[in-house]
């Protein structure tokens, strides 16, 4: 099974991007399944309905949250019609919408997607390896699902290692999100789960973290807000991840960064031979 991950969409750069790349992506890597990090589609500030059915309808099964799930305050009602939108699964016990879903792939093979949210330098919700400890033990992989896949938004590099490491062999890929800055250290951990400490973002690099310059260079130099953070309106990025997953295991074979767009040095993933072919 052949998985895309993409990093956090920022804005209308990020969007346009996506939309338009998507898929041609999805049939040139022949992908059974997409999932994108979408909570800062919406001028970099959570996600509109509007917004996830584009998303959908470009050809992303799931689309993940983190610190801005509810930013756009629509989100709290409509997160419950849809099975494709999850946000962190440790917020608190009642917050609308939940933290995993179960779909289907392409191929016919059901992945288990959770998103998590990290404590460091964000909001001290529920312990994230508390979390995910007791979610794989509920669907494990094989006996629960076929592939599983994990968000996981955090700030600190320290603590998604250590997450990637604590669940080791128990999820096919956990992948990070939220600094918007894809790391160079894509791999197959020991244990054969797929791991990136940052997937990078999809939108325009040309602005800090996906927002025009000025009022963050602004608050930098003076403390003080002079406006609002708008988001960059030039060209877009993509940055995401490849992944490869073996069937007969639900473990990861290879991982391959995808990058492509104006700014970054461009990573474009080899059309590997499918798990299984010669
Ligand atoms: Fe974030």
């Amino acid at each position: 099974m052949r998985l895309l991950f993409l990093g956090d969409i920022v804005g209308r750069a990020g969007r346009n991007v996506v939309c338009d790349a998507l898929p041609g992506l999805i049939k040139r890597y022949a992908l059974d399944f997409v999932v994108i990090n979408g909570e800062n589609s919406a001028g970099g500030f959570g996600i509109t309905e509007a917004i996830l059915t584009d998303l959908l309808d470009a050809g992303a099964d799931c689309v993940t949250l983190g610190n801005h799930a509810f930013d756009q305050k629509d989100t709290l009602v409509y997160i419950e019609r849809h099975d494709r939108l999850i946000r962190p699964i440790n917020y608190p016990k009642g917050t609308p919408g939940k933290g995993a879903t179960l779909l289907k792939a392409k191929s016919g093979a059901e992945v288990l997607v959770i998103n998590a949210m990290g404590r460091v330098f964000l909001p001290d919700l529920d312990c994230p390896f508390r979390a995910l400890d007791a979610e794989l033990t509920a669907c494990a992989l094989k006996s629960g699902a076929d592939a599983i896949l994990i968000d996981f938004h955090a700030e600190a590099t320290s603590e998604k290692q250590a997450l990637g490491l604590f669940l080791d062999g128990r999820a096919s890929a956990v992948i990070g999100t939220h600094t918007h800055t894809p790391t160079a250290d894509a791999r197959v951990l020991p244990g054969g789960t797929a791991y990136m400490s940052d997937a990078g973002m999809c939108g325009d690099y040309n602005s800090v973290l996906g927002m025009e310059s000025d009022e963050p260079i602004n608050r930098f130099l003076t403390k003080i807000p002079r406006g609002r953070f708008e988001p960059a309106v030039g060209l877009g990025t993509i940055s995401g991840l490849l992944i490869d997953i073996d069937d007969a295991t639900g473990l990861a074979t290879r991982v391959q960064p995808l990058r492509q767009g104006p700014h970054l040095e461009p990573a474009i993933p080899e059309v590997p031979a499918a798990p299984g072919e010669a």
